[in-house]
């Protein structure tokens, strides 16, 4: 038998529907916010990632779905939305016509990674970017709208908050941090060495516990953040506070991604497993112009779906109320008549026929195990007096209701 891959998962009914709900549900506050659905490719140039996401990343170091296509391009499976948002925003020349631009996207993200429980190769993700809005008073609002999102799931989370500073500040910041990595090298692992050379912010992220002793020491970003980074950290805080959005905030929040600088942000849970993020976001006000644009503003976030589905999973039931019409019939001739009767129906609720004569205990029963309210069956009587016998399969009312009627008998449904 031919299988999924590992770490690549079938989205069946009831988990297809949630998965419906809840992008439809991010979608919806998503546009209060005033942004817009785009989609792009799946594919891209690897080198998109190589210069975003960043060559220090895990990400790009050992997670990405990169081959050569049959032109001998090197292509890659997109591991995160923003790098191709950006490179589309780029593309249509929009960093030229400047003014806000506020996109939003949902769909498949590919990494590599070894599978275990809320991560998977092929995942899920619903994000947002913002582009030409250098206002903190954004970064504040995409913040509140993931709030707003996750309150409305009904996920409890907690919104960890950090700044990572202007480029000169990260700058400085790095100096510091290699200062202190020297200092300490015979004790860091070989990981960290490397990152070292590469990228010093990312040792913080090292998932080895005698590193992370270590680090407990180590400087702090915010402590080299200058008077720019500083003020619009300060002022994020004070939106947050005055519309009633709890935060922490958390000094060693550097993000997996290298595009980022001031403000950086992660709503973690502990619902599924240790504290794992279920919306990760920042600014990256360089990227446009690293990507060949023409320098302009750029905040945006991405959810994690599956994470979000694992933890309403856990507290909801996921399977839908009977819902919709079946329709049999009892004899051969009048399959044509509950053909057209299903399809007269459908202006007004979900109608389900069925293609071969029944007893009317099978297709009761057939309609109960598909998860119908009503089932609608026509036999020799229903077809001459033209009103179908419809029973409520909930509380076992059953009634004629005449063919011309369906559709505003069932308007309600
Ligand atoms: P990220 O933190 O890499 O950020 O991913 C965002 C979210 O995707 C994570 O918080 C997590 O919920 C989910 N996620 C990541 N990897 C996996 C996985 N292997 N399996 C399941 N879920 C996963 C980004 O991707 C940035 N592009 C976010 C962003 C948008 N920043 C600015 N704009």
């Amino acid at each position: 038998m031919i299988t999924a891959l590992r770490g690549m998962k079938d989205l069946l009914p009831p988990t297809s529907i949630l998965y419906e709900k809840v992008i439809k549900t991010c979608t919806k506050i998503a546009a209060k916010y005033g942004y817009e659905s785009i989609h792009t490719p799946h594919l891209e140039a690897t080198s998109l990632f190589r210069r975003s996401v960043g060559e220090s990343s895990d990400i790009v170091g050992k997670e990405m779905y990169q081959f050569e296509d049959k032109g001998g391009n090197d292509v890659c499976l997109r591991p995160e939305g923003t790098a191709g948002v950006v490179r589309a925003f780029i593309e249509a020349k929009l960093d030229r016509a400047g003014g806000v631009h506020r996109w939003c996207y949902a769909g498949s993200m590919f990494r590599y990674e070894r599978p275990q429980k809320g991560r998977l190769r092929e995942f899920h993700q619903f994000g947002v970017e913002c582009f030409g809005e250098g206002s903190v008073y954004e970064d504040a609002n995409i913040i509140t709208m993931a709030y707003e999102i996750l309150k409305s799931l009904e996920i409890k989370t907690t919104l960890k908050l950090n700044s990572l500073g202007t480029a000169s500040d990260m700058a400085e910041y790095k100096k510091r941090l290699i200062s202190f990595l020297d200092a300490n090298d015979a004790h860091i692992c070989e990981d960290c060495k490397r990152r070292k050379q590469t990228n010093p912010i990312r040792v913080l992220d090292c998932k080895n516990e005698s590193c992370q002793i270590i680090y407990a020491n180590a400087p702090l970003i915010t402590d080299s953040l200058g008077d720019e980074a500083r003020t619009d950290f300060a002022l994020l805080q004070d939106i947050l506070r005055q519309n009633g959005v709890e935060y922490e905030l958390d000094a060693r929040l550097v993000r997996g991604l290298d595009y980022y600088c001031k403000t950086a942000f992660e709503f973690v849970s502990d619902e599924i497993g240790a504290q794992s993020a279920v919306t990760g976001g920042g600014r990256y006000d360089r990227l446009v112009e690293y990507l060949g644009g023409r320098a302009s503003y750029g905040v945006g976030f991405a959810m994690g779906i599956e994470r979000l589905m694992a933890i309403m999973a856990l507290k909801q039931e996921t399977s839908t109320m009977p819902n919709g019409v079946y329709v049999g019939s009892l004899d051969d001739e009048f399959i044509p008549l509950a053909f057209s009767l299903a399809n007269r129906l459908r202006k007004s609720v979900k109608a389900v026929s069925c293609y071969e004569p029944r007893k009317l205990a099978k297709h009761l029963q057939a309609a109960n195990n598909g998860g119908f309210k009503y089932a609608l069956i026509i036999g020799e009587d229903e077809a001459r007096s033209e009103q179908a016998w419809v029973k409520n399969l909930i509380n076992g009312d059953e009634r004629r209701i005449k063919f011309d009627t369906l559709v505003q008998e069932f308007c309600d449904e």
